[in-house]
């Protein structure tokens, strides 16, 4: 299999296709590089070595500063999100509720720390600012799931049902 088949295995046919579409229109137009990115980031949720290396040679800059330019932004991301995304709120009714020892809880529990992914890619943990539902806080939300007055140990519960059920799902 050559490479770039491998990428569209890897990362969906018809989202490679458009990428790979939408790139060529920018041609030779160094002001393109950050929507490009976003594009990339659009398609595939994250900006995958391939498509800086594409970016690269469509704007004519080195993939080393299209580096520099993605770890400068904070929204641009180079990994993809796990397959649970943990958002915990971290506003200013969570805060005075708690919000930090919620935070460490889930950090102490899944080895990481916020804007990290766990290493088997099931869980990334980010910090919101506010989750639109302080009547419940403090609030953490995984995925479309919305968890509410929590405390450090019912959020390590929650955590750890979630790895209980990939455990199952996978064994
Ligand atoms: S401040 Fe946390 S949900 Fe609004």
């Amino acid at each position: 299999m050559t490479g770039e088949k491998q990428k569209e295995k890897d990362i969906g046919k018809r989202d490679f296709i458009d990428f790979n579409a939408a790139l060529w229109k920018y041609n030779g137009e160094k002001g393109a590089m950050i929507p490009l990115l976003q594009l990339a980031q659009d398609t595939y949720g994250y900006i995958p070595e391939f498509a800086i290396d594409s970016i690269s040679e469509i704007v004519g800059i080195p993939s080393a500063e299209i580096y520099g330019v993605i770890t400068f932004y904070s929204q641009f991301r180079l990994k993809p999100f796990g397959k649970y995304l943990i958002r915990i709120c971290e506003g200013t009714a969570c805060h005075v509720n708690g919000a930090k020892s919620i935070l460490r809880a889930i950090e102490d529990e899944l080895g990481i720390t916020i804007d990290e992914t766990t290493d088997d890619g099931m869980f990334t943990f980010l910090s919101v600012a506010c989750l639109g539902c302080c009547s419940l806080s403090p609030v953490m939300m995984i995925n479309e799931d919305t968890y509410g007055r929590l405390t450090p140990a019912k959020a390590r519960d929650i955590i750890r049902n979630y790895k209980k059920n990939i455990k199952e799902v996978t064994a």
